[in-house]
């Protein structure tokens, strides 16, 4: 949670950038990681001059409007997502410490603030909000001076008391031009210039200036200057960063013409879903993963593949068990990440790890890997943040390449997620032999096909939206599925709760007799997801008949069926068709109108969907 920008140019270079507007620009970007209050320092005249204001970014921009900032070329910048302390000005980042003279901004939590904080009060020190960051930036103001006026060794004395997860950037008065930052179990990825250079939470911080990136290592120190970057360990030893090349540009960031960036996303799947099968297989339908580095031998002795992951995230991995057990004989679990860190599981060097993580970031995940890791299982993140943590921690990674998501409810992540995990499946099974060579092909051809069914789903829209604004007075809606059909019912579930904050849950259709069906009312809305008739007959018998079975209890049924099934239609009082697919493919477009449904009903109640209330994109404390 929490977006942090950093910045350090020179009115000399090339760009000749004022600190506050990349600051501004780069909080823009990054505001989708939290939005509950904002603030920027800069260094300029020999001084640190600060704003920050609860709320959403604009608040700060009419601050900083009525109260004008000098002209700096150093400077960082928060967007906060609430940990330690409410939501307020005092408690909104930067935090200034050392007589004023220090300013810091913090993403992750200090897990022993309350001892530094006891000890440093004791000293005489003052706080004025209740963060365990004004803890931080008052440690580093004790250090500096300890450290006789070097800031990047002043963090280093610093960091060695911190526990917990961090990633801090500290201005000085007494360095104009400097920006130091250490990281541990938080992102921050560092954007390289000419004659400037750039910190973020991700490169969307800095999108708009470089796409030239550089991954950093847990437990580092960088120190930026307008010509040069200084990584080290904690210990100040010389450590590298990766670079890389970011493969998307602000434009992709923008909400070109949607009036916002869920609705775009939701338009952009057939891009992402076809970029995510790119150059993956050739023409005869072999397919070569080249970011898998584990040897394939190896992976023809995986006994147990475990998908681990959050949210949407998990749903994509519940999907995934369906395909990979049926294509490659594999057993698969999926498990949430935080549930599987805290119930020693039973993992070994046999086992698949399968992460899947949009960011790359959620700590949940990420902790989980380690601890996989640390038991001998080899890990694969399946990701669609290049530089983010989880993949480089994991053994191998597989890119989605659905390119920047905004939105805080995730859509075109999740189908690119579900298509990777088939690749991965197909990919597995043709090592392994499970399937013949034609049948890969036959469904890495119908995989190929997907982009425009979605788009066929995507320009009949309209009827899906009329239904949505006719609903806004919904307080429930209930969502079933078998079968694949379920991770897609608790997806639409999901969206709902999320953007509409309407009560939502998602249901086996199996499930419903043992239970939900108690809570069908006259005039429940109830999604049914049918699978396609010319699937396992019985899937489809059975879920038509519980339909007629909710119907019977007054619900009114809301039905995503495949084109040409007229057996729903008797039972139905709204019906949406996508185009025929195999059944193991359907979630990439079953999906899809729920999450139009979802974006809609939000939108037609006057919700920011795009921001909701209490989320942040990225999870990145347990
Ligand atoms: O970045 P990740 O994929 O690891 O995030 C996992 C979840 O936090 C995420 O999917 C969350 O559930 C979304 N807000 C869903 O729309």
């Amino acid at each position: 949670m929490c977006g942090i920008v950093g910045y350090a140019g020179a009115s000399s270079s090339v760009a000749d950038h004022g600190a506050l507007d990349v600051l501004i620009e780069g909080l823009r970007r990054l505001e989708y990681r939290g939005y509950d209050s904002a603030g920027v320092a800069v260094v300029a005249d020999g001084a640190i001059h600060s704003r920050k204001k609860a709320g959403k970014l604009v608040n700060l921009e009419n601050v900083i409007a009525e109260e004008p900032l000098p002209q700096s070329y150093t400077g960082i910048g928060h967007t906060r997502w609430a940990t330690h302390g409410g939501p307020s000005d005092s408690n909104a980042h930067p935090h200034l410490a050392d007589g004023g003279k220090l300013a810091m901004i913090h993403n992750g939590i200090i897990e022993n603030f309350a001892g530094i904080k006891a000890q440093l009060v004791s000293e005489g020190a003052e706080f004025l909000s209740d963060t365990d960051t004004e803890v931080a930036a008052e440690l580093l103001g004790k250090m500096y001076g300890e450290a006789n006026g070097d800031l990047t060794l002043a963090m280093q004395l610093a960091v060695k008391h911190l526990e917990g997860a961090f990633t801090l950037l500290a201005v000085h008065q007494d360095h104009p031009g400097l920006v130091v930052a250490a990281r541990r179990n938080s992102p921050l990825v560092l954007g390289l210039g000419d004659g400037e250079n750039f910190l973020g939470s991700d490169v969307s911080g800095f999108i708009d200036f470089t796409r030239r990136a550089v991954e950093l290592g847990q437990d580092q120190i960088v120190t930026i200057t307008p010509d040069t970057h200084t990584i080290t360990d904690f210990d100040g030893n010389p450590a590298e960063g990766k670079e890389f090349t970011v493969d998307w540009d602000a434009a992709s960031a923008e909400k070109g013409g949607f009036p916002s960036f869920m609705e775009k996303e939701i338009f952009d799947q057939p891009a992402a879903v076809a970029d995510t099968l790119l150059g993956r297989s050739d023409a005869d339908g072999r397919l070569t993963l080249d970011e898998l580095r584990i040897d394939a031998e190896e992976l023809t002795k995986i006994s147990k593949i475990v998908v681990l992951a959050c949210g949407t995230s998990a749903y994509a991995g519940s999907v995934a068990k369906y395909a990979i057990e049926s294509w490659c004989r594999i057993p698969v679990e999926v498990e949430l990440s935080h549930e599987f860190r805290y119930r020693e599981p039973i993992v070994d060097e046999n086992t698949l790890i399968v992460s899947i993580s949009q960011s790359g970031e959620t700590m949940d995940t990420l902790m989980a890997v380690r601890y996989a890791k640390e038991q001998g299982a080899k890990t694969m993140s399946i990701c669609n943040t290049n530089g983010s943590t989880i993949p480089r921690e994991s053994d191998a990674v597989l890119y989605t390449h659905a390119g920047p998501e905004i939105a805080v409810a995730s859509t075109k992540a999740f189908l690119a997620q579900i298509t990777a995990t088939y690749l991965l499946g197909l990919y597995l099974a043709q090592l392994r032999g499970n399937l013949f060579q034609g049948q890969i092909k036959d469904i890495l051809a119908d995989l190929g096909k997907i982009p425009s069914k979605i788009q066929d789903i995507l320009d009949r829209s309209d009827e899906i939206k009329e239904l949505a604004r006719s609903m806004a007075d919904a307080s429930s809606v209930l969502f079933l599925g078998r079968h694949v059909g379920y991770p897609v019912a608790m997806e639409g579930a999901l969206k709902l709760k999320e953007i509409a904050y309407i009560h939502a849950e998602g249901f086996a259709a199996g499930e419903l007799k043992h239970g939900p069906i108690a809570l069908i009312d006259d005039g429940q809305p109830v999604f049914v997801v049918v699978p396609s008739p010319r699937g396992r007959d019985s899937l489809h018998s059975k879920v038509v008949s519980n339909i007629q079975e909710v119907r019977a209890r007054g619900a009114k049924t809301l039905v995503i069926a495949e084109d040409g099934d007229d057996s729903v239609k008797d039972f139905s009082e709204w019906v949406f068709y996508v185009p025929e697919t195999p059944t193991l493919l359907m979630p990439l477009l079953a999906t899809v109108p729920l999450q139009i449904f979802a974006c809609e009903l939000a939108s037609a109640k006057g919700f920011d969907v795009d921001q909701p209330r209490n989320l942040a994109k990225s999870v990145t404390v347990e």
